[in-house]
């Protein structure tokens, strides 16, 4: 089980120590939140920041871009170290095209899909070229939020064709806590990404919140 703390409930004026505070725990990522206030009402940072965050840790970064232009992303984060590229289905008409270009460039390349999207706009087609699938499990935009109870559903559809794509890593991300993280997984979650959670009790605690994630 990966576990990913979203930066973006981090604390940016300490961003530096808090990259630090992670950095001897094992199957951690960095979930960065990309946002460009088009595909979704707020804006997050883009980068300059992640250009800066990428030169202060070994931690593999999970870029997850919520923009109406993934292309253009593609194409300007490829010398910033991002170990794993995940863009909207709903963004795209050419999905598969996108993740071929995306996949020359980056080690890993995920897919995301809200919670009211029909899952079948995530083609086998698609399944046999991503690394990764994002399930939303709240409305992309805001950290903060609460679980839709729905998304156990959404995530036992992807396992099941994990016999047919066993590459297949399934990532959930929104309103993930000790609550749900064990379910999570019996519906089978690999990867869960977790800000609020991890981050609101401060760096004594990230231990044990990225240990209770993965009980
Ligand atoms: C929401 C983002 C999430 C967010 C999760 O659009 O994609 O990654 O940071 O935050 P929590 O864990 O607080 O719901
Ligand atoms: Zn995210």
């Amino acid at each position: 089980m990966i576990i990913s703390p979203s930066l973006l409930a981090c604390d940016f004026l300490n961003i530096e120590s808090e990259l630090l505070a992670f950095k001897d725990f094992k199957d951690t990522w960095f979930h960065l939140d990309i946002m460009d206030s088009h595909f979704v009402p707020n804006l997050t940072f883009g980068h300059p920041i992640v250009k800066l965050i990428s030169k202060k840790t070994e931690i593999p970064l999970d870029a997850h871009f919520m923009v109406t232009n993934p292309e253009f992303y593609i194409d300007t984060f490829k010398d910033y170290n991002i170990h794993n590229f995940t863009f909207h289905i709903e963004a795209t008409d050419n999905a598969l095209e996108l993740v071929r270009k995306a996949k020359k460039l980056y080690p890993s390349v995920g897919l995301s899909i809200k919670p009211k999207t029909p899952l079948n706009s995530i083609t086998e087609e698609l399944l046999a070229e991503i690394d990764l699938i994002l399930i939303m499990s709240v409305e992309p935009g805001f950290g903060g939020q609460s679980f839709i109870e729905e998304s156990y559903k959404r995530v036992e559809h992807f396992n099941k064709l994990k016999e047919k794509f066993p590459q297949l890593m399934i990532q959930v991300d929104g309103g993930v806590t000790n609550n749900n993280a064990a379910n999570l997984k019996k519906s089978g979650a690999n990867n869960l990404v977790a800000g609020s959670y991890i981050f609101k009790d401060g760096p004594s605690t990230y231990k044990e919140k990225l240990e209770s994630l993965r009980r």
